[in-house]
């Protein structure tokens, strides 16, 4: 892959977290390139490193050591308002559990994050909110409180909310975690479309396999290292069959040594 193609470059990044005497460590030194219109599934085990990688990938955190490129500006170096500046530029963020104000309707909700925008008038707001809820099919559902929405409907808003700012990408820590498999593959065929038609790049934590199946590339993290990076969904669940024998027969020695 060439590098100017590259919009995120990764290069040996390491997270350790001091818990008083035990050092922990996140991410071991992960390389990854990830090119613009790129649609990524992170894959691994409970603890593998997912999040930190992308709380990492997000500009939300400093990795321990290792370098960070996002298009072509270093993020390591930066300060966190350097790195709040480039977060609100280029990407936005769609959550588990939506992050959604519950008093507030949809269309209120979605343009929330167009307040910090200086120069755009009240009606501008409101255009380009109602635009982006008609993107993601929830035109009718304007005026609506979260609670009147179906889980589905909630993450729909989020991803609205997440795109208002017009991000080049979009990241999610398991953006279908709590929805079922019918709402979720609404969620999915969404994410499918903005990569698609609209050439958003999409990273996304996943533990679901179709999620994982509806991107075009699998990265699976095993304790802190990417173990397998496939554009061939088997070949990534494979590797994840593979980690999770591991951390059963690590469970069971230690269990074996305890007993002993
Ligand atoms: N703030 C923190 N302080 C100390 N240790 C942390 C912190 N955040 C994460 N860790 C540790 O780092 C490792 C990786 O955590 P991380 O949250 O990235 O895992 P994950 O792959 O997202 O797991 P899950 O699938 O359960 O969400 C874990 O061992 C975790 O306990
Ligand atoms: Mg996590």
């Amino acid at each position: 892959m060439p590098e100017s193609s590259s919009l995120i470059s990764i290069s040996n990044v390491k997270k350790s977290y001091q818990l008083e005497e035990i050092q922990v460590d996140a991410l071991c030194g992960v390389d990854l390139e990830i090119a613009s219109g790129e649609f990524v599934a992170l894959v691994g085990a409970s603890g593998s490193g997912k999040s930190t990688l992308m709380n990492t990938l997000g500009c939300l955190d400093r990795p321990t050591s290792g370098s960070y490129r996002l298009a072509g500006k270093e993020i390591v170096t930066m300060n966190r308002d350097q790195r709040a500046q480039i977060r609100n530029e280029r990407i936005g963020f769609v959550f588990q559990n939506f992050n959604l104000l519950n008093r507030t309707s949809a269309l209120e909700n979605v343009e929330l994050p167009l307040l910090y925008q200086k120069g755009l008038s009240r009606t501008d707001r409101r255009q380009r909110a109602s635009q982006l809820l008609d993107r993601v099919g929830l035109g009718d559902r304007q005026q609506h409180h979260p609670g009147q929405l179906s889980g589905g409907q909630q993450q729909r808003v989020a991803v609205a909310r997440a795109l208002v700012n017009e991000p080049s990408i979009l990241l999610g820590d398991e953006p279908t975690g709590n929805l079922d498999s019918r709402t979720s593959r609404d969620v999915i065929q969404l994410f499918g479309e903005l990569n698609e038609r609209d050439s958003i790049t999409i990273i996304l934590v996943t533990h679901d396999p179709d999620v994982a199946r509806a991107a075009k590339r699998q990265v699976v993290l095993r304790d802190g290292l990417i173990v397998c990076d496939t554009t061939d969904f088997n070949e990534s669940l494979e590797a994840l069959r593979q980690s999770s024998t591991l951390q059963n027969d690590a469970a069971e020695n230690s269990e074996a040594s305890q007993n002993a």
